[in-house]
């Protein structure tokens, strides 16, 4: 098969959100706190009825009917999650309930487990099946549904929820340059959830950030290693459209990518001209971990890099902005804000994704695109994601409310033999929700 890739998308979040200069006044943080130090405009998350199950059902359920894909037609689904809801189950059986009705139970993959990575691993597994020897000529599909909740405290703001579901498949208009790709992976204490009866992850933030930053680095400088050996000239910045981040919240996105301007300067590319040169000269010998710790430097190049970040960074921070760390599905959530943006004048460029999951595991790659044909084209998936009326159509709750609802997710998690309120009036026709979970903890959903 040629031009494997993603050949149609599905982004699903949900419709109650929080606006985050209201939740800053609420909290008493100083003012901009959040919005422009964190850069986050406005936060989504899940009410009792939704979970990351009925997430990615609806996110599954609506690509297969929006695309006109025959369920029958799927031969691997692959989930990428970090929210455990069950320590065995996949997610993946619950939406084998889709499939068996249409008698299709033959399908492979799982579960992918590791922070805000298993997206990435889910979405690779797929493109690795349709390009191997046991691929049998259908279709696969991946899904990465998070819910991102943390306890009371400076990382809360940084919550968000969303499912992305994305059809894998040879001839499509996103395709993968499978060479063009570097991983940096290693044993670090991040950002972990030992405490399995809750939601909340154990974080240290200051130490998730630099370690973001330093897997960004190692992959990127392996990724223009492996360039210039396979095309014989060197890689810059230049050499991309766009590059889409995992996005836990846009500031560390507006770091990341004026570090991708300090290594071009640190390996002399084309990109930097002589004036930032000259700008950045100071900044040459500091050692690597000198370089993380800099507020000078991060000042400088990130003043340096803007109308760059602009033109190949901006297009990508909507939805992250709007919704807030997606977890899994944060980056693919960046890459559909890009395609809803720019759909209209991608054909022919590159763009450069890179994923990480804290822990940590961390990979950059590449992607292409071309127009794609009906009902597999740029144009369609824009049009079927529908990004700008789903964010418009949201729902802003008070912090009071929201809070409310987090003390009793609190108690629900983990938790059994409950009914959930069944209220689905905020959710879109065709949304999945949770109206029971019995004695047993069997889950039940109904859709809208
Ligand atoms: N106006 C403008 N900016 C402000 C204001 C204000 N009134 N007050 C503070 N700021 C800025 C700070 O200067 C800082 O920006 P800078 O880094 O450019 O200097 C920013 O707001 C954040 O403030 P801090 O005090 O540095 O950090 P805080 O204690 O609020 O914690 C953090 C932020 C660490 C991101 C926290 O929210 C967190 O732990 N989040 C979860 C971890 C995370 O997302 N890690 C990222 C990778 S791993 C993953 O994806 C989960």
């Amino acid at each position: 098969p040629k031009n494997v890739g993603i050949l149609a998308m599905e982004i699903y979040f949900p419709p109650t959100c929080l606006q985050q200069e209201v939740l800053e006044a609420h909290d008493g943080a100083s003012k901009g706190k959040y919005t422009i130090g964190l850069g986050q405009d406005c936060m989504g998350f899940c009410t009792e009825v939704e979970d990351v199950i009925s997430m990615s059902l609806t996110a599954v359920n609506s690509l297969l009917e929006k695309y006109s894909v025959d369920p029958k037609q799927i031969g691997r689904l692959e989930v990428g999650s970090e929210t455990v809801i069950d320590k065995s189950k996949s997610i993946k059986t619950f939406l084998m309930q889709i499939f068996e009705k249409h008698g299709n139970t033959d399908i492979e993959g799982v579960d992918s487990t590791n922070a805000c990575y298993g997206g990435t691993a889910a979405l690779f597994n797929c493109v690795n099946w349709v390009e191997s020897a046991s691929w049998d000529g259908r279709y696969g599909l991946v899904v990465c549904t998070d819910s991102a909740v943390y306890a009371e405290g400076p990382a809360r703001p940084t919550g968000g929820a969303a499912a992305v579901a994305m059809l894998v498949g040879p001839d499509a208009p996103i395709v993968f340059e499978s060479k063009i790709r570097a991983s940096h992976m290693s044993h670090v204490y991040d950002f972990y959830k030992p405490i399995l009866d809750s939601e909340y992850p154990v974080v240290d933030g200051k130490l998730s950030q630099t370690c973001y930053l330093m897997a960004l680095d190692a992959c990127y400088k392996s990724l223009c290693n492996k360039y210039e050996k396979l095309e014989g000239k060197q890689f810059s910045m230049t050499d991309a459209a766009y590059f889409v981040f995992h996005s836990p919240y846009n500031k560390l996105v507006q770091k990341s990518f004026s570090r991708l301007l300090f290594n071009d300067f640190l390996r002399n590319a084309s990109s930097i001209d002589e004036s930032a040169k000259k700008i950045l000269a100071p900044f040459e010998s500091l050692t690597g971990d000198e370089s993380y710790q800099s507020r000078d430097l991060e000042k400088t190049s990130q003043q340096l890099a803007k109308p760059l970040y602009d033109e190949k960074v901006q297009p990508t921070t909507l939805i992250p902005k709007q919704v807030g760390n997606m977890y899994t599905a944060s980056l693919y959530a960046a890459f559909a804000s890009l395609l809803h943006n720019k759909h209209n004048t991608l054909a022919g460029q590159r763009v450069i994704m890179f994923s990480y999951g804290s822990g940590l595991t961390a990979t950059m790659f590449s992607l292409k695109f071309n127009e794609g044909q009906h009902p597999f084209s740029l144009s369609n998936i824009a049009s079927v994601m529908n990004v700008a009326e789903k964010l418009e159509s949201r729902h802003e709750f008070t912090p009071e409310k929201f809070i409310e609802i987090l003390k009793l997710m609190e108690h629900r998690y983990g938790a059994k033999d409950f009914l959930t309120s069944k209220d689905c009036s905020l959710l879109a026709p065709g949304t999945y929700y949770l109206t029971e979970v019995d004695s047993k903890y069997r889950r039940f959903y109904a859709k809208k």
